[in-house]
């Protein structure tokens, strides 16, 4: 079973998201399993610190490398690259491979084929900054580094909870149905559906700027109950989309 590991200073953030969305599903399926870490676990010092200010001077406070150690050393299961760990078994079951994962926005950037990649990993560590970033030192702690898009964000937090639902639902059984088995984009390596889609009722009126009503309907063809015509125009439609 997957197994997600979120390093953070705000443990907190996550658990109303985790506890209402299709994560919350799939953790109680036994799909997949969240773990929330908080790296004052493993500060030292009656204050519980874990970042401190930059050496040579400069704005903000940095995450310490220790607490970070620490931390990964106790969470990781196992680190040997997926490749060399193929061979590796124990009483003839392969062993867990771990893969830890900082978020920052100097990494690369997360789109669905990463996402697709990472879902093949035993356990994902996803290590989230706050303040100016992290203690340069701690590179050499992950495996890789992940951005979710090209902006800076107040830290790693809510790129982990992209990250994890992301791969998540690249996990078979997450995903309530079987998901556009048979459709174009998903052919097309996509999982999500990219045609216009309608539901009731028929006809929506609207107002518009003018104050004039205007009637917004859904195409005839959806309402035909012809298969082979439909599943064309949504070809037609899903290219128009590109
Ligand atoms: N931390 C702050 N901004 C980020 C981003 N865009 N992606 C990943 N981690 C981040």
């Amino acid at each position: 079973m997957l197994q997600f590991d979120i390093v953070t200073i705000f443990p907190e953030i996550f658990v109303s998201y985790f506890s209402e969305s299709i994560i919350k599903r799939a953790v109680k399926n036994n799909l997949i399993k969240i773990k929330i870490h908080n790296l004052r676990n493993w500060s030292q010092g009656v204050h519980k610190q874990v970042d401190d200010r930059p050496y040579g001077g400069g704005p903000g406070m940095i995450l310490m490398m220790e607490p970070i150690a620490k931390a990964l050393e106790a969470i990781t299961v196992n680190r040997l690259p997926l490749t060399a760990n193929k061979k590796k078994t124990v009483n003839s079951k392969r062993l867990p491979v771990s893969r830890i994962i900082m978020l920052t926005p100097a990494g690369k950037k997360f789109n669905q084929r990463e996402a697709e990649r990472l879902a093949k990993y035993d356990q994902l560590i996803l290590l989230c900054g706050r303040y100016e970033g992290f203690d340069a030192r701690v590179d050499k702690l992950v495996d890789e580094k992940i951005s979710i898009g090209d902006y800076v964000l107040a830290g790693g937090e809510l790129p982990a909870m992209v990250v994890l639902e992301a791969v998540a639902r690249q996990v078979k059984g997450v995903v309530g149905h079987d998901h556009a088995l048979a459709e174009e984009t998903f052919s097309k390596g996509l999982d999500y559906i990219e045609y216009p889609q309608y539901t009731r009722p028929e006809i929506v009126e609207i107002r518009n700027q003018k104050s004039e009503i205007r009637k917004l309907r859904v195409p005839k063809i959806l309402l035909s109950g012809n298969h082979a015509k439909i599943k064309k125009w949504r070809g037609k439609m899903s290219n128009k989309a590109r």
